[in-house]
């Protein structure tokens, strides 16, 4: 497939899998995709199989995410880990703002945007969720949704650091249901981010950064929506817990 932007496909593992069930199915990624260089391939473990995923994909084409951050470096922060301690663990992503954590621990908008400055302070690549509910979207609201989401969680990025950034569009109805955008209102609500990264950027930075779909992707929908213009990877759950399944997204997305 030839595109503007290379693909970026991340696992987000959410809370499965024991570190030696995390090593099992990184191990089995391995295998299936040695030889793939035409897309930036990341997975995001739980953070108590990290060190174990760590050693595994060393020398590999795989990357290390994680899901979560605090927005604090250090101190008396119960039950949080920081970009310092992640980095320790070669861990070159930070998921951020996901629509679970927005959710269930009520992330607001500025606190992600605390996240991504924190991240980029310790040379993590953040991928900042949005996405609407459906109730928004059938309300009208999606756009000014959206635009609140972006607009509030990248607050104050340097154009440098949007370069850095990787932004995942993930419609809340879509997430763990089964049922995906179609492939027009994917591409439709990707080229509406991307606008308005103009307006908040700049015309370069627009054009640079990746913008991933994320929501019930499977290897039988992805070559379809990784074939849009402004679809530039996908952020995968359910689809990214199986050596096989996930893999042969990666290859139908080529
Ligand atoms: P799903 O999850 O692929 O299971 O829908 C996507 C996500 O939440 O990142």
């Amino acid at each position: 497939m030839n595109k503007e932007r290379k693909l970026i496909i991340a696992g987000n593992w959410k809370m499965n899998k024991t570190a030696s069930e995390a090593l099992a199915l990184v191990k089995a990624l391995k295998l299936e995709l040695t030889n793939i260089k035409e897309v930036d391939v990341v997975v995001c473990p739980p953070f108590t199989a990290l060190a174990e995923v760590a050693k595994a994909v060393l020398e590999s084409n795989i990357r290390l995410g994680a899901q979560n951050m605090s927005e604090q470096g250090n101190g008396a922060f119960t039950g949080e880990i920081a970009a310092g301690m992640l980095k320790e663990f070669s861990v070159r992503y930070v998921i951020l703002g996901h629509s679970e954590r927005r959710q269930y621990q009520k992330e607001s908008n500025e606190l992600i945007s605390k996240k991504a400055h924190a991240a980029h302070a310790a040379s993590l690549h953040p991928i900042v969720c949005v996405g609407e509910t459906l109730a928004e979207r059938e309300g009208g609201q999606m756009e000014k949704v959206l635009e609140t989401q972006v607009r509030g969680s990248l607050a104050g990025l340097t154009a440098e650091q949007m370069d850095d950034t990787v932004i995942a569009y993930e419609p809340v109805w879509a997430i763990g249901t089964g049922r995906t955008a179609t492939t027009a209102q994917a591409q439709e609500t990707h080229a509406f981010i991307r606008k308005l990264l103009v307006s908040m950027f700049n015309q370069a930075v627009s054009r640079r950064v990746r913008i991933q779909y994320g929501g019930s992707v499977k290897p039988s929908n992805a070559r379809e929506l990784m074939g849009q213009p402004d679809v530039d990877g996908a952020l995968v759950g359910g689809a990214s817990l199986d050596a096989r399944s996930f893999s042969e997204i990666i290859k139908n997305s080529i």
